[in-house]
């Protein structure tokens, strides 16, 4: 999609956000968080809901787990600059509860229009909640920095910053994989190029 049209629709979605009625987190936020990034972005982040100090200012990961992504992100080449960072859902849950099946269901409409606007090559999920929606009943432990290929696109599930930050064992783990993604995008970038000469072969003069 063009730049100019994904930053239009994505400022659609988040005035929408912003006032949105539509499950019952509305009823205690501060602030929405539609999330911010370049709308041109090739790899898009997806956490799981506010926080406290993301719900105070209304931007996604703001707080000690957000100074921690933008570590993870310098690890793997990139900026906040360079990505697009969303959540689950935008608006906190209480006491920073789990979202609910239907806040998740709720909020999902979002999400998607995000993804659709953005097109990015590669998706990392941060923590469950966002993993469920695309490996449904798997184990972080189990699947966490394999990238799998979903439709056009590359889903690369990690630990959620905020748990691996606290736990050493983690952090670890955490750190390989956002370094591992360079490799990542690099693959779907010699699979996008595979593709596009399987439906546009090199030009014929290059025999002549
Ligand atoms: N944790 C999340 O999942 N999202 C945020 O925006 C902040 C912390
Ligand atoms: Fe609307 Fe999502 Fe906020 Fe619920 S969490 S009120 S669905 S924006």
């Amino acid at each position: 999609m063009d730049q100019t049209r994904a930053s239009d629709d994505l400022t659609v979605i988040a005035e929408e956000v912003k006032v949105c009625p539509l499950c019952e987190l509305s009823r205690t936020r501060t602030h929405a968080v539609p999330g911010e990034g370049n709308p041109d972005a090739r790899v898009m982040l997806i956490g799981e809901g506010p926080g406290w100090h993301e719900d105070q200012q209304g931007k996604p990961f703001v707080g000690a787990s957000g100074k921690f992504l933008s570590e993870l992100l310098a690890k793997a080449g990139l900026t906040r600059e360079d990505v697009f960072i969303t959540n689950v859902v935008k608006c906190r849950p209480p006491s920073n509860r789990d979202p609910l099946p239907d806040e998740i269901q709720a909020c999902s409409q979002y999400l998607e229009r995000q993804i659709a606007a953005i097109d990015p090559d590669v998706i990392v999920t941060l923590g469950r909640f966002s993993m469920s929606k695309y490996f449904p009943g798997e184990r972080i432990s189990r699947i966490h920095g394999q990238a799998k290929r979903i439709g056009k696109r590359l889903v690369v599930p990690m630990y959620h910053p905020a748990a691996a930050l606290h736990q050493s064992s983690l952090r670890g783990a955490i750190e390989e994989d956002f370094a591992a993604l360079p490799k990542v995008l690099a693959d779907q970038e010699r699979h996008r190029q595979a593709a596009s000469e399987r439906d546009d072969p090199p030009a014929q003069q290059s025999l002549f």
